[in-house]
């Protein structure tokens, strides 16, 4: 009788935001293939809450602890930007697989660092960018990929909140975090069109980033009350960055902007049609006219958490690649590099 494969076993190393909303409901919707057995914090309050909640006994307040577990198998990283790099080496190092969240890290340094330790280890590395597994987004992919929109040589990728500074957290220090909106939700809809467009390889970037709202105690916050007094990331940025195969995108996002309405979209046009993502529409010129039409598929979306999640215990469970991979993200965090040197030195810079 064929062996029945154990269950893998998943280590949480963060336990705020994302692990709540998004990887533990992931892991939890899968029973039979994994179980959360250990969980960590350095706030004592969050990792009881969240220990009690998913009825997880192991619990510990430093990673290495958990790292040391021999039942951990695979590890989600939903800590801040800045505990992104170490815990994920480490586990990596540790022979545990790796869903790190995104952006992959503070900057295209530590992003390989992690990209090397994957290969080291031959252990999974996958980047928490989710929008990917959406249905529309996949069936985009699927008309992309048979050619329907031809050549991409243009894309626009927006993520644009009129009043989303977040008010929890440490998204608005850049010590901690990296960056603004273009490394907290710009990174999304830039990784969702560089897949879109076959992931040619960024050359250079010309970026701009202003902040012009988020030091001011006069500004309206409709994701809650951030501290203005210690502000010290851009609320505004916007890159135009160019790729080797001769096509550019586009990137515009913000945290505050004075705009009638938020746009998290990215815009493709290609030599035999286009399309936008968000709502998906597909613009084609045929028999002597132009066609704009929005494909419907049965069942509705899907919650692509646990689209990811499942993805990444499938991947560890059959050895197969993930759909979004630690070598991907670090091509996002090198364009992040490149724009924030490019904003700083008001001129273009190359990415090698
Ligand atoms: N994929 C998405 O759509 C998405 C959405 C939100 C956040 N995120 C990403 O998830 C990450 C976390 O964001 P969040 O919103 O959950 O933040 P959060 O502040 O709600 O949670 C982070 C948790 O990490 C803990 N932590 C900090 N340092 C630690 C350490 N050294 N060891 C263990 N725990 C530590 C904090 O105490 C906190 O509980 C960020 O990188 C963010 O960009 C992704």
């Amino acid at each position: 009788m064929a062996k029945k494969k154990k269950k893998i076993g998943i280590g949480v190393i963060g336990t705020g935001g994302i692990a709540n909303g998004a990887h533990l409901p992931g892991y939890s919707a899968i029973p039979d293939m994994c179980e959360i057995v250990a969980l960590c914090d350095i706030d004592p309050a969050a990792l009881k809450r969240t220990a009690e909640k998913y009825n997880v006994k192991n619990t510990f307040e430093d990673y290495k602890d958990l790292l040391a577990m021999e039942e951990v198998d695979a590890v989600s990283v939903c800590t801040p930007n800045y505990v992104h790099m170490d815990p994920t080496v480490l586990a990596l190092k540790a022979g545990k697989h790796v869903i790190c969240e995104k952006p992959i890290a503070m900057n295209a340094a530590e992003a390989k660092l992690m990209v090397d330790a994957s290969k080291k280890a031959k252990k999974i590395l996958q980047i928490g960018y989710c929008s990917r597994f959406s249905r529309s987004n996949q069936l985009l992919k699927k008309y992309i990929d048979n050619g329907e929109l031809g050549d991409i040589y243009w894309a626009r990728a927006q993520s644009l909140r009129r009043r989303g500074i977040p008010g929890w957290g440490v998204f608005i220090d850049k010590s901690k975090q990296g960056g603004g909106p273009l490394i907290d939700i710009g990174v999304h809809i830039l990784d969702l069109t560089l897949w879109m467009m076959g992931h040619p390889k960024p050359i250079a970037a010309s970026g701009v980033t202003y902040a012009k709202f988020g030091k001011r105690s006069d500004i309206v916050g409709f994701m809650g009350q951030w501290d203005y007094k210690n502000f010290t990331v851009e609320d505004f940025a916007s890159a135009i960055i160019r790729l080797d195969n001769g096509a550019a995108i586009m990137l515009e996002s913000s945290f505050v902007a004075n705009i009638p309405e938020e746009v998290h979209n990215s815009t493709l046009c290609g030599t035999e049609g286009g399309a936008i993502t968000n709502p998906l529409t597909i613009v084609k010129e045929k028999l002597g006219s132009l066609q704009t039409f929005k494909p419907e598929y049965p069942g509705g979306d899907i919650n692509v958490y646990h689209a990811e999640i499942k993805d990444f215990v499938e991947c560890i469970l059959h050895d197969k690649e993930p759909l979004v991979t630690g070598e991907q993200g670090m091509m996002v965090a090198q364009c992040m590099d490149a724009i924030y040197a490019s904003a700083e030195a008001g001129c273009e810079v190359k990415i090698d």
